[in-house]
Protein backbone atom coordinates (compact mmCIF):
# COMPACT_ATOMS: atom_id res chain seq x y z
CA UNK A 1 0.00 0.00 0.00
CA UNK A 2 1.36 3.46 -0.49
CA UNK A 3 2.05 5.73 2.13
CA UNK A 4 0.44 8.68 2.75
CA UNK A 5 2.53 11.23 2.81
CA UNK A 6 3.34 13.41 5.24
CA UNK A 7 2.94 17.14 6.34
CA UNK A 8 5.94 18.35 4.74
CA UNK A 9 8.28 20.05 7.57
CA UNK A 10 9.08 23.61 5.69
CA UNK A 11 4.92 23.37 5.37
CA UNK A 12 4.60 22.74 9.23
CA UNK A 13 6.69 25.26 10.18
CA UNK A 14 5.15 28.42 7.83
CA UNK A 15 1.66 27.07 9.09
CA UNK A 16 2.92 27.74 12.64
CA UNK A 17 4.05 31.21 11.54
CA UNK A 18 1.01 31.74 10.23
CA UNK A 19 -0.58 30.35 13.46
CA UNK A 20 2.05 32.61 15.31
CA UNK A 21 1.04 35.72 13.55
CA UNK A 22 -2.43 35.15 13.81
CA UNK A 23 -2.95 35.45 9.95
CA UNK A 24 -4.76 32.78 9.01
CA UNK A 25 -8.88 33.34 8.91
CA UNK A 26 -9.88 30.02 10.34
CA UNK A 27 -12.43 27.78 9.39
CA UNK A 28 -12.64 26.73 12.93
CA UNK A 29 -15.44 24.57 14.41
CA UNK A 30 -17.31 25.98 17.52
CA UNK A 31 -19.01 23.97 20.30
CA UNK A 32 -20.63 25.39 23.13
CA UNK A 33 -22.92 23.35 25.33
CA UNK A 34 -25.12 24.46 27.92
CA UNK A 35 -26.86 23.59 30.95
CA UNK A 36 -28.93 25.81 33.76
CA UNK A 37 -25.69 26.91 35.27
CA UNK A 38 -24.70 28.58 31.83
CA UNK A 39 -21.64 27.05 29.46
CA UNK A 40 -20.67 23.43 30.82
CA UNK A 41 -18.91 22.13 27.56
CA UNK A 42 -17.13 24.65 25.40
CA UNK A 43 -15.00 23.80 22.53
CA UNK A 44 -13.16 25.76 19.43
CA UNK A 45 -10.86 24.04 17.06
CA UNK A 46 -9.75 22.92 13.67
CA UNK A 47 -9.30 19.11 12.18
CA UNK A 48 -8.75 17.37 8.78
CA UNK A 49 -8.24 13.57 7.80
CA UNK A 50 -6.39 12.55 4.94
CA UNK A 51 -7.70 8.95 4.08
CA UNK A 52 -6.70 6.29 1.89
CA UNK A 53 -9.05 3.91 0.70
CA UNK A 54 -9.24 0.91 -1.77
CA UNK A 55 -10.41 1.55 -5.37
CA UNK A 56 -12.31 -1.16 -7.14
CA UNK A 57 -9.69 -1.48 -9.88
CA UNK A 58 -7.18 -2.63 -7.45
CA UNK A 59 -5.39 0.87 -6.75
CA UNK A 60 -5.51 2.82 -3.75
CA UNK A 61 -6.77 6.31 -3.59
CA UNK A 62 -6.07 9.88 -1.03
CA UNK A 63 -8.46 12.08 -0.80
CA UNK A 64 -8.67 15.17 2.77
CA UNK A 65 -11.37 15.27 4.40
CA UNK A 66 -11.64 19.21 5.76
CA UNK A 67 -14.44 20.04 8.18
CA UNK A 68 -15.56 23.28 7.54
CA UNK A 69 -17.83 24.70 10.58
CA UNK A 70 -21.15 25.26 8.24
CA UNK A 71 -21.14 22.05 6.61
CA UNK A 72 -21.63 20.06 10.15
CA UNK A 73 -24.51 19.11 12.73
CA UNK A 74 -23.52 18.17 16.52
CA UNK A 75 -25.86 15.84 17.41
CA UNK A 76 -25.59 13.60 20.49
CA UNK A 77 -22.86 15.70 22.07
CA UNK A 78 -23.46 16.01 25.75
CA UNK A 79 -22.36 17.62 29.19
CA UNK A 80 -23.35 14.08 30.38
CA UNK A 81 -24.09 13.83 34.23
CA UNK A 82 -21.42 16.59 35.05
CA UNK A 83 -19.08 12.76 35.77
CA UNK A 84 -19.60 11.07 32.83
CA UNK A 85 -20.83 10.69 29.47
CA UNK A 86 -19.70 14.07 28.56
CA UNK A 87 -18.67 13.97 24.56
CA UNK A 88 -18.70 15.65 21.17
CA UNK A 89 -20.37 14.24 18.17
CA UNK A 90 -19.89 15.76 15.08
CA UNK A 91 -21.39 14.45 11.68
CA UNK A 92 -20.10 16.00 8.42
CA UNK A 93 -22.39 14.94 5.87
CA UNK A 94 -23.55 11.35 5.89
CA UNK A 95 -20.41 9.91 5.15
CA UNK A 96 -18.41 10.98 8.49
CA UNK A 97 -18.81 11.35 11.80
CA UNK A 98 -16.29 12.27 14.83
CA UNK A 99 -16.82 11.81 18.37
CA UNK A 100 -15.17 11.80 21.40
CA UNK A 101 -15.43 11.10 25.03
CA UNK A 102 -14.90 12.90 28.68
CA UNK A 103 -14.25 11.46 31.86
CA UNK A 104 -14.32 13.03 35.25
CA UNK A 105 -11.46 11.61 37.75
CA UNK A 106 -10.55 13.79 41.14
CA UNK A 107 -9.28 16.77 39.54
CA UNK A 108 -8.53 15.94 36.42
CA UNK A 109 -10.21 14.84 33.30
CA UNK A 110 -9.44 12.44 30.38
CA UNK A 111 -10.25 13.50 26.83
CA UNK A 112 -10.41 9.66 25.15
CA UNK A 113 -11.82 7.77 22.52
CA UNK A 114 -10.86 10.25 19.64
CA UNK A 115 -12.61 8.45 16.71
CA UNK A 116 -13.23 8.87 13.28
CA UNK A 117 -16.28 6.65 11.57
CA UNK A 118 -16.18 6.87 7.20
CA UNK A 119 -18.86 5.30 5.31
CA UNK A 120 -17.11 3.78 2.01
CA UNK A 121 -20.56 2.97 0.68
CA UNK A 122 -20.68 6.58 0.29
CA UNK A 123 -19.61 7.27 -3.36
CA UNK A 124 -19.61 11.05 -3.43
CA UNK A 125 -17.20 11.59 -0.81
CA UNK A 126 -15.13 8.30 -1.40
CA UNK A 127 -15.16 7.83 -5.39
CA UNK A 128 -14.49 4.83 -6.56
CA UNK A 129 -14.11 3.10 -3.54
CA UNK A 130 -14.10 -0.80 -2.75
CA UNK A 131 -17.64 -0.90 -0.47
CA UNK A 132 -16.77 -2.03 3.02
CA UNK A 133 -19.36 -0.02 4.38
CA UNK A 134 -18.31 2.00 7.95
CA UNK A 135 -14.85 1.85 8.87
CA UNK A 136 -13.74 3.57 12.07
CA UNK A 137 -10.01 4.52 13.36
CA UNK A 138 -9.23 5.41 16.86
CA UNK A 139 -6.71 7.44 18.56
CA UNK A 140 -5.47 5.28 20.63
CA UNK A 141 -4.32 7.59 23.38
CA UNK A 142 -5.45 9.36 25.96
CA UNK A 143 -5.11 13.03 27.08
CA UNK A 144 -5.82 14.77 30.86
CA UNK A 145 -6.39 17.94 31.01
CA UNK A 146 -6.64 19.55 35.14
CA UNK A 147 -10.58 20.99 35.88
CA UNK A 148 -11.37 24.64 35.86
CA UNK A 149 -8.60 25.25 33.07
CA UNK A 150 -9.16 25.99 29.46
CA UNK A 151 -6.40 23.92 27.10
CA UNK A 152 -5.34 25.25 24.69
CA UNK A 153 -3.33 24.24 21.28
CA UNK A 154 -2.35 26.04 18.47
CA UNK A 155 0.05 23.07 17.18
CA UNK A 156 -0.87 20.83 14.65
CA UNK A 157 -1.51 17.42 16.28
CA UNK A 158 -0.42 14.45 14.15
CA UNK A 159 -2.03 11.27 14.54
CA UNK A 160 -0.65 9.06 11.83
CA UNK A 161 -2.95 5.96 12.13
CA UNK A 162 -3.34 3.64 8.46
CA UNK A 163 -4.73 4.31 6.60
CA UNK A 164 -5.80 7.46 7.88
CA UNK A 165 -3.45 10.88 9.21
CA UNK A 166 -5.37 12.67 11.24
CA UNK A 167 -4.81 16.68 12.44
CA UNK A 168 -6.33 18.34 14.83
CA UNK A 169 -4.93 22.58 15.52
CA UNK A 170 -6.16 25.95 17.26
CA UNK A 171 -7.88 23.65 19.64
CA UNK A 172 -9.37 25.39 23.19
CA UNK A 173 -11.07 23.01 25.24
CA UNK A 174 -12.61 22.88 28.46
CA UNK A 175 -15.07 19.88 29.39
CA UNK A 176 -16.86 19.69 32.78
CA UNK A 177 -17.04 23.76 33.03
CA UNK A 178 -17.96 24.46 36.32
CA UNK A 179 -20.76 27.39 37.78
CA UNK A 180 -21.43 27.63 33.73
CA UNK A 181 -17.80 30.42 33.01
CA UNK A 182 -14.89 28.98 30.82
CA UNK A 183 -12.05 29.39 32.82
CA UNK A 184 -9.51 32.03 32.60
CA UNK A 185 -6.82 29.91 33.67
CA UNK A 186 -4.95 27.99 30.21
CA UNK A 187 -2.88 25.21 29.96
CA UNK A 188 -1.29 25.10 26.85
CA UNK A 189 0.13 22.07 25.05
CA UNK A 190 3.77 21.05 24.97
CA UNK A 191 3.50 21.59 21.34
CA UNK A 192 3.09 25.34 21.86
CA UNK A 193 5.42 26.03 24.40
CA UNK A 194 8.56 24.93 21.83
CA UNK A 195 7.05 27.47 19.70
CA UNK A 196 6.86 30.21 21.71
CA UNK A 197 10.38 29.14 23.21
CA UNK A 198 11.53 29.23 19.54
CA UNK A 199 10.17 32.24 18.66
CA UNK A 200 12.60 34.83 21.03
CA UNK A 201 15.48 33.13 18.97
CA UNK A 202 14.44 34.59 16.30
CA UNK A 203 14.17 37.92 17.83
CA UNK A 204 17.52 38.00 19.48
CA UNK A 205 19.34 37.25 16.10
CA UNK A 206 17.01 40.43 14.19
CA UNK A 207 17.70 43.39 16.45
CA UNK A 208 14.54 45.28 17.67
CA UNK A 209 13.90 48.20 19.99
CA UNK A 210 10.34 47.33 20.31
CA UNK A 211 10.92 43.62 22.13
CA UNK A 212 10.77 44.33 25.82
CA UNK A 213 10.47 41.10 27.02
CA UNK A 214 13.58 38.49 26.70
CA UNK A 215 14.61 35.11 27.75
CA UNK A 216 16.16 34.66 30.90
CA UNK A 217 18.83 33.00 28.52
CA UNK A 218 20.19 36.70 27.56
CA UNK A 219 21.47 38.93 30.60
CA UNK A 220 18.88 41.08 31.47
CA UNK A 221 20.04 44.87 33.07
CA UNK A 222 18.59 46.45 36.06
CA UNK A 223 15.65 48.25 35.40
CA UNK A 224 15.40 52.12 35.49
CA UNK A 225 14.41 53.75 38.77
CA UNK A 226 11.26 55.77 38.57
CA UNK A 227 9.76 58.68 40.98
CA UNK A 228 6.05 57.76 41.45
CA UNK A 229 4.21 60.48 43.66
CA UNK A 230 0.81 60.63 44.08
CA UNK A 231 -0.88 64.06 45.25
CA UNK A 232 -4.64 64.32 46.91
CA UNK A 233 -5.63 67.74 46.26
CA UNK A 234 -2.24 69.89 46.24
CA UNK A 235 -0.66 67.66 48.75
CA UNK A 236 1.26 64.34 48.30
CA UNK A 237 0.23 61.68 49.90
CA UNK A 238 2.42 58.86 48.11
CA UNK A 239 5.67 58.42 47.26
CA UNK A 240 7.51 55.67 45.81
CA UNK A 241 11.34 55.16 44.20
CA UNK A 242 11.86 52.00 42.39
CA UNK A 243 13.43 50.61 39.83
CA UNK A 244 10.62 47.59 38.81
CA UNK A 245 11.21 44.38 36.85
CA UNK A 246 8.93 41.65 36.43
CA UNK A 247 9.23 38.11 36.07
CA UNK A 248 6.89 36.20 34.43
CA UNK A 249 7.03 32.24 35.18
CA UNK A 250 3.95 30.69 33.08
CA UNK A 251 6.24 28.67 30.54
CA UNK A 252 9.59 26.95 30.76
CA UNK A 253 11.92 30.09 29.71
CA UNK A 254 10.68 33.10 32.25
CA UNK A 255 9.83 36.11 30.71
CA UNK A 256 11.54 39.21 32.44
CA UNK A 257 10.57 42.75 31.54
CA UNK A 258 11.95 46.13 33.10
CA UNK A 259 9.01 49.09 33.44
CA UNK A 260 10.51 51.53 31.45
CA UNK A 261 9.28 54.99 34.27
CA UNK A 262 10.12 57.18 31.04
CA UNK A 263 6.76 55.42 28.95
CA UNK A 264 4.89 54.10 32.32
CA UNK A 265 1.72 56.41 33.85
CA UNK A 266 1.11 56.14 36.86
CA UNK A 267 -2.22 57.01 38.96
CA UNK A 268 -2.89 56.39 42.14
CA UNK A 269 -5.37 57.44 45.71
CA UNK A 270 -4.45 57.64 49.18
CA UNK A 271 -7.75 56.91 52.01
CA UNK A 272 -6.35 56.57 55.79
CA UNK A 273 -6.51 52.99 55.69
CA UNK A 274 -5.20 52.02 52.21
CA UNK A 275 -3.43 53.89 49.19
CA UNK A 276 -2.96 52.62 45.71
CA UNK A 277 -0.21 53.07 42.58
CA UNK A 278 -1.34 51.96 39.71
CA UNK A 279 1.47 52.02 36.89
CA UNK A 280 0.37 51.48 33.22
CA UNK A 281 1.67 51.22 29.55
CA UNK A 282 1.44 50.01 26.50
CA UNK A 283 2.12 46.66 27.41
CA UNK A 284 0.60 46.69 30.77
CA UNK A 285 -2.88 47.31 31.65
CA UNK A 286 -2.84 47.98 35.01
CA UNK A 287 0.14 47.13 37.86
CA UNK A 288 -1.44 48.04 40.93
CA UNK A 289 0.72 48.20 44.71
CA UNK A 290 -2.18 48.39 47.34
CA UNK A 291 -0.85 49.31 50.84
CA UNK A 292 -3.08 48.47 54.22
CA UNK A 293 -2.87 49.99 57.55
CA UNK A 294 -1.81 47.57 60.31
CA UNK A 295 -3.51 47.56 63.88
CA UNK A 296 -3.31 51.34 63.57
CA UNK A 297 0.47 51.58 63.65
CA UNK A 298 2.50 50.17 60.62
CA UNK A 299 2.28 49.99 57.02
CA UNK A 300 2.64 47.20 54.55
CA UNK A 301 2.61 46.51 50.99
CA UNK A 302 -1.16 44.04 51.17
CA UNK A 303 -1.79 43.42 47.60
CA UNK A 304 -0.42 43.60 43.74
CA UNK A 305 -3.08 43.10 40.98
CA UNK A 306 -1.06 42.53 37.43
CA UNK A 307 -3.38 43.04 33.78
CA UNK A 308 -0.64 42.73 31.03
CA UNK A 309 -0.21 41.38 27.52
CA UNK A 310 2.52 38.82 26.81
CA UNK A 311 4.67 38.34 23.70
CA UNK A 312 2.00 36.49 21.93
CA UNK A 313 -1.13 39.07 22.60
CA UNK A 314 -2.49 36.75 25.57
CA UNK A 315 -3.65 38.17 28.45
CA UNK A 316 -1.92 37.50 31.87
CA UNK A 317 -3.72 38.51 34.36
CA UNK A 318 -2.93 37.95 38.54
CA UNK A 319 -3.78 39.01 41.84
CA UNK A 320 -2.76 38.48 45.11
CA UNK A 321 -4.27 40.35 48.35
CA UNK A 322 -2.69 38.66 51.04
CA UNK A 323 0.71 39.71 50.86
CA UNK A 324 2.92 41.12 53.80
CA UNK A 325 6.15 43.24 52.18
CA UNK A 326 6.93 46.39 52.79
CA UNK A 327 6.61 46.67 56.50
CA UNK A 328 7.59 49.74 58.39
CA UNK A 329 5.98 52.17 61.12
CA UNK A 330 3.45 54.46 60.26
CA UNK A 331 5.18 57.82 59.78
CA UNK A 332 8.38 56.73 58.09
CA UNK A 333 8.98 55.31 55.25
CA UNK A 334 10.21 51.72 53.98
CA UNK A 335 13.29 51.36 52.01
CA UNK A 336 15.24 48.39 49.90
CA UNK A 337 18.53 49.13 47.94
CA UNK A 338 19.41 45.45 47.21
CA UNK A 339 17.59 43.64 44.94
CA UNK A 340 14.19 42.52 46.33
CA UNK A 341 11.60 39.78 45.46
CA UNK A 342 8.43 40.57 45.78
CA UNK A 343 6.51 36.59 45.32
CA UNK A 344 2.94 37.83 43.81
CA UNK A 345 1.77 34.23 42.59
CA UNK A 346 3.54 30.85 41.36
CA UNK A 347 4.15 32.66 38.06
CA UNK A 348 4.55 36.22 38.80
CA UNK A 349 7.05 37.99 40.96
CA UNK A 350 8.29 40.98 40.90
CA UNK A 351 11.91 42.07 41.52
CA UNK A 352 12.44 45.94 43.00
CA UNK A 353 15.62 48.01 42.74
CA UNK A 354 16.38 51.12 44.89
CA UNK A 355 12.84 50.86 46.76
CA UNK A 356 11.90 53.49 49.08
CA UNK A 357 8.00 54.00 49.32
CA UNK A 358 6.04 55.87 52.00
CA UNK A 359 2.06 55.26 51.01
CA UNK A 360 0.77 57.58 54.35
CA UNK A 361 1.77 60.32 56.08
CA UNK A 362 3.47 61.95 53.93
CA UNK A 363 4.77 65.42 55.06
CA UNK A 364 6.04 68.24 52.57
CA UNK A 365 6.02 66.49 49.99
CA UNK A 366 9.14 64.43 51.59
CA UNK A 367 10.29 60.86 52.83
CA UNK A 368 10.23 60.33 56.43
CA UNK A 369 12.77 58.48 58.32
CA UNK A 370 13.47 55.60 56.50
CA UNK A 371 12.98 52.07 58.24
CA UNK A 372 15.96 49.40 55.92
CA UNK A 373 14.65 45.83 54.51
CA UNK A 374 16.91 43.08 56.39
CA UNK A 375 18.60 42.82 53.43
CA UNK A 376 20.11 46.47 53.42
CA UNK A 377 20.83 46.23 57.05
CA UNK A 378 22.68 42.70 57.69
CA UNK A 379 25.38 44.05 55.63
CA UNK A 380 25.70 47.41 57.78
CA UNK A 381 24.90 46.01 61.04
CA UNK A 382 27.11 43.01 61.10
CA UNK A 383 29.94 44.67 61.18
CA UNK A 384 28.88 47.30 63.80
CA UNK A 385 28.19 44.57 66.07
CA UNK A 386 31.07 42.21 65.87
CA UNK A 387 33.01 45.99 65.76
CA UNK A 388 31.15 47.28 68.97
CA UNK A 389 31.36 43.48 70.43
CA UNK A 390 35.39 43.62 69.73
CA UNK A 391 35.73 47.40 70.92
CA UNK A 392 33.49 47.16 74.45
CA UNK A 393 36.01 43.64 75.05
CA UNK A 394 39.07 45.84 74.32
CA UNK A 395 37.80 48.16 76.60
CA UNK A 396 36.86 45.40 79.66
CA UNK A 397 40.20 43.95 79.04
CA UNK A 398 42.01 47.37 79.40
CA UNK A 399 40.16 48.25 82.46
CA UNK A 400 40.58 44.77 84.55
CA UNK A 401 44.35 45.43 83.90
CA UNK A 402 44.66 48.60 84.84
CA UNK A 403 41.83 47.30 88.17
CA UNK A 404 44.62 44.73 88.56
CA UNK A 405 47.77 46.76 88.39
CA UNK A 406 46.09 49.34 90.81
CA UNK A 407 45.27 46.82 93.52
CA UNK A 408 48.92 45.24 93.56
CA UNK A 409 49.97 48.96 93.54
CA UNK A 410 48.00 49.76 96.77
CA UNK A 411 48.81 46.24 98.34
CA UNK A 412 52.50 47.20 98.36
CA UNK A 413 51.99 50.96 100.04
CA UNK A 414 49.80 49.14 102.95
CA UNK A 415 52.63 46.88 103.65
C1 LIG B 1 -5.05 19.74 6.67
O1 LIG B 1 -4.45 20.31 7.82
C2 LIG B 1 -3.08 20.56 7.69
C3 LIG B 1 -2.60 21.09 9.03
O2 LIG B 1 -3.26 22.27 9.38
C4 LIG B 1 -2.83 21.54 6.57
O3 LIG B 1 -1.44 21.72 6.42
C5 LIG B 1 -3.42 21.00 5.28
O4 LIG B 1 -3.29 21.97 4.27
C6 LIG B 1 -4.89 20.67 5.48
N1 LIG B 1 -5.37 20.04 4.27
C7 LIG B 1 -6.49 20.43 3.71
C8 LIG B 1 -6.85 19.77 2.43
O5 LIG B 1 -7.21 21.29 4.19
C1 LIG C 1 -29.16 16.21 13.42
O1 LIG C 1 -30.37 16.63 14.01
C2 LIG C 1 -31.19 17.42 13.17
C3 LIG C 1 -32.42 17.81 13.94
O2 LIG C 1 -32.12 18.00 15.27
C4 LIG C 1 -31.59 16.64 11.93
O3 LIG C 1 -32.34 17.46 11.08
C5 LIG C 1 -30.35 16.16 11.22
O4 LIG C 1 -30.69 15.35 10.14
C6 LIG C 1 -29.45 15.40 12.16
N1 LIG C 1 -28.22 15.10 11.47
C7 LIG C 1 -27.67 13.91 11.48
C8 LIG C 1 -26.42 13.75 10.66
O5 LIG C 1 -28.14 12.99 12.11
C1 LIG D 1 -17.95 7.13 24.58
O1 LIG D 1 -19.28 7.58 24.31
C2 LIG D 1 -20.00 6.72 23.46
C3 LIG D 1 -21.33 7.34 23.20
O2 LIG D 1 -21.98 7.64 24.41
C4 LIG D 1 -20.16 5.33 24.14
O3 LIG D 1 -20.80 4.47 23.26
C5 LIG D 1 -18.79 4.81 24.47
O4 LIG D 1 -18.90 3.62 25.19
C6 LIG D 1 -18.03 5.81 25.31
N1 LIG D 1 -16.72 5.29 25.58
C7 LIG D 1 -16.24 5.22 26.79
C8 LIG D 1 -14.88 4.68 26.95
O5 LIG D 1 -16.87 5.63 27.77
C1 LIG E 1 -23.37 4.35 4.33
O1 LIG E 1 -23.69 5.02 3.12
C2 LIG E 1 -24.67 4.33 2.35
C3 LIG E 1 -24.80 5.07 1.02
O2 LIG E 1 -24.95 6.46 1.22
C4 LIG E 1 -25.99 4.26 3.10
O3 LIG E 1 -26.93 3.56 2.36
C5 LIG E 1 -25.75 3.55 4.42
O4 LIG E 1 -26.93 3.54 5.20
C6 LIG E 1 -24.65 4.25 5.19
N1 LIG E 1 -24.35 3.49 6.38
C7 LIG E 1 -24.47 3.98 7.59
C8 LIG E 1 -24.15 3.07 8.72
O5 LIG E 1 -24.75 5.15 7.80
C1 LIG F 1 -8.53 3.68 -11.11
O1 LIG F 1 -9.53 4.62 -10.82
C2 LIG F 1 -9.08 5.96 -10.66
C3 LIG F 1 -10.25 6.80 -10.31
O2 LIG F 1 -11.14 6.10 -9.55
C4 LIG F 1 -8.43 6.45 -11.92
O3 LIG F 1 -7.90 7.76 -11.73
C5 LIG F 1 -7.32 5.52 -12.28
O4 LIG F 1 -6.77 5.91 -13.53
C6 LIG F 1 -7.85 4.11 -12.37
N1 LIG F 1 -6.73 3.18 -12.64
C7 LIG F 1 -6.81 2.23 -13.50
C8 LIG F 1 -5.58 1.37 -13.66
O5 LIG F 1 -7.81 2.03 -14.16
C1 LIG G 1 -18.48 27.34 41.81
O1 LIG G 1 -19.40 27.76 42.80
C2 LIG G 1 -19.24 27.13 44.05
C3 LIG G 1 -20.36 27.57 44.96
O2 LIG G 1 -20.91 28.78 44.56
C4 LIG G 1 -17.87 27.50 44.61
O3 LIG G 1 -17.65 26.85 45.83
C5 LIG G 1 -16.80 27.06 43.61
O4 LIG G 1 -15.52 27.48 44.06
C6 LIG G 1 -17.06 27.65 42.25
N1 LIG G 1 -16.11 27.08 41.33
C7 LIG G 1 -15.45 27.80 40.45
C8 LIG G 1 -14.50 27.06 39.59
O5 LIG G 1 -15.60 29.01 40.32
C1 LIG H 1 13.44 60.99 42.22
O1 LIG H 1 13.23 61.93 43.24
C2 LIG H 1 14.36 62.17 44.04
C3 LIG H 1 14.00 63.13 45.16
O2 LIG H 1 12.77 63.76 44.93
C4 LIG H 1 15.47 62.73 43.18
O3 LIG H 1 16.64 62.93 43.95
C5 LIG H 1 15.77 61.75 42.06
O4 LIG H 1 16.72 62.28 41.20
C6 LIG H 1 14.53 61.44 41.29
N1 LIG H 1 14.83 60.37 40.35
C7 LIG H 1 14.37 60.36 39.11
C8 LIG H 1 14.77 59.18 38.29
O5 LIG H 1 13.68 61.26 38.67
C1 LIG I 1 12.25 34.36 37.64
O1 LIG I 1 11.46 33.47 38.39
C2 LIG I 1 11.94 32.14 38.36
C3 LIG I 1 10.95 31.27 39.12
O2 LIG I 1 10.55 31.85 40.33
C4 LIG I 1 13.33 32.08 38.96
O3 LIG I 1 13.83 30.77 38.89
C5 LIG I 1 14.25 33.02 38.20
O4 LIG I 1 15.52 33.05 38.80
C6 LIG I 1 13.66 34.41 38.19
N1 LIG I 1 14.50 35.27 37.37
C7 LIG I 1 14.79 36.51 37.71
C8 LIG I 1 15.70 37.26 36.79
O5 LIG I 1 14.37 37.01 38.74
C1 LIG J 1 0.79 32.90 25.20
O1 LIG J 1 1.66 32.45 26.18
C2 LIG J 1 1.06 32.15 27.41
C3 LIG J 1 2.12 31.71 28.36
O2 LIG J 1 3.25 32.45 28.23
C4 LIG J 1 0.04 31.06 27.22
O3 LIG J 1 -0.61 30.79 28.45
C5 LIG J 1 -0.97 31.49 26.20
O4 LIG J 1 -1.87 30.46 25.92
C6 LIG J 1 -0.27 31.86 24.91
N1 LIG J 1 -1.28 32.39 24.00
C7 LIG J 1 -1.32 32.08 22.70
C8 LIG J 1 -2.41 32.72 21.92
O5 LIG J 1 -0.51 31.31 22.20
C1 LIG K 1 -8.58 39.73 36.18
O1 LIG K 1 -8.72 39.07 37.41
C2 LIG K 1 -9.61 39.72 38.30
C3 LIG K 1 -9.64 38.95 39.59
O2 LIG K 1 -8.77 37.87 39.59
C4 LIG K 1 -10.99 39.77 37.70
O3 LIG K 1 -11.87 40.45 38.57
C5 LIG K 1 -10.93 40.49 36.39
O4 LIG K 1 -12.19 40.46 35.78
C6 LIG K 1 -9.91 39.82 35.49
N1 LIG K 1 -9.81 40.61 34.28
C7 LIG K 1 -9.73 40.09 33.06
C8 LIG K 1 -9.65 41.03 31.93
O5 LIG K 1 -9.71 38.87 32.89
Amino acid sequence: MRLLSPVSGSKLVLVLIFLFLGAIQSNALKLNLTDSKGTCLYAEWEMNFTVTYETTNQTHKTITIAVPDDKVTHNGSSCGDGQNGAKIMIQFGFAVSWDVNFTKEGSHYFIQDIKLSYNTSDNTTFPGAVDKGVLAVKVPEKFEVPLDVIFKCNSVLTFNLTPVVQRYWGIQLQAFVQNGTVSKNEQVCKEDQTVTTVAPVIHTTVPSTTTTLSPTSTPIPPPTVGNYTITNGNTTCLLATMGLQLNITEEKVPFIFNINPATTNFTGSCNPQTAQLRLNNSQIKYLDFIFAVKNGKRFYLKEVNVNMYLTNGSAFNISNNNLSFWDAPLGSSYMCNKEQVISVSRTFQINTFNLKVQPFNVTKGEYSTAQECSLDDDTILIPIIVGAGLSGLIIVIVIAYLIGRRKTYAGYQTL
